[in-house]
């Protein structure tokens, strides 16, 4: 079943808060009930973007200097949005993205400490008109999604982003809630510490009033083009 317009919903917050777990979850529910369905991730989603990810994972970018990693985040995200989310947007379908323009805000913006302005830019040229509907902030202490996500990796080496120091996923924990405070229309916050189940039903009751809200003005735009 494909809607008129489609939906972008994003899972937002910290390593190990559940963003993927969720994100898998709700498109379960949402295709049992019939409804088309993409999942996708960033950095990545795309061919060209997942290419790109692997550098910026590998912390190839890092010698390159956080503007320029910023800038390489941004070209990936333009090239998953105009490949991938737009086309699917217009074709009604419901869009679930594990991280997007959110975590560049907070990565690179907040704790990457680059200029608000410089971050916006790159924001509004990456995203091109294409905001998300909803976006899902799963909001949990720092010191537990590092546990969950050092569980989950058990066998890998810790990425780029996971190595970093406590204070520095707080103060990201911190930036996420303040986006969801300046932008509550779009945003929602979810108690990530909450068992898996209650947690997935917090996610669909969120999914469902964006559901119902079809007839509504949308904030998304994915006619916009450069
Ligand atoms: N609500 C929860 N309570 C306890 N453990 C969880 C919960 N949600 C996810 N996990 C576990 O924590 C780890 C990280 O979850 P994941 O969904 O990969 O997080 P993220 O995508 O936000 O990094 C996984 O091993 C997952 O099974
Ligand atoms: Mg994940």
């Amino acid at each position: 079943m494909a809607l008129t317009k489609g939906l972008f919903v994003t899972f937002e917050g910290g390593e190990g808060a559940g963003k993927s777990t969720q994100m898998h979850l709700l498109a379960d529910s949402l295709r049992a009930r019939g409804y088309d369905v993409l999942t996708t991730r960033e950095p990545g989603g795309s061919v060209g973007a997942e290419a790109v990810r692997h550098v910026l994972l590998s912390g190839a970018a890092e010698s390159f200097g956080i503007r320029m990693e910023a800038i390489l985040f941004a070209a990936a995200r333009s090239d998953h949005v105009e490949e991938v989310i737009r086309p699917a947007l217009q074709k009604g379908t419901i869009v679930l993205c594990d991280r997007f323009m959110d975590s560049a805000r907070v990565y690179q913006g907040i704790t990457g400490n680059l200029e608000p302005a410089f971050v916006e830019t790159l924001e509004r040229v990456a995203v091109n008109g294409v905001i998300p509907d909803r976006t899902i902030i799963f909001d949990l202490p720092a010191t537990v999604g590092l546990e969950r996500a050092r569980r989950r990796a058990a066998s890998n080496s810790p990425d780029r982003f996971e190595k970093e120091q406590l204070e520095t996923h707080e103060k990201r924990r911190e930036a996420f809630l303040d986006i969801a405070e300046a932008d509550p229309r779009r945003c929602r916050v979810v108690d990530a510490a909450q068992p898996p189940d209650v947690i997935a039903a917090e996610v669909r009751e969120i999914m469902e009033s964006l559901l119902s809200e079809g007839d509504e003005p949308r904030s998304s735009n994915a006619e916009a083009a450069s």
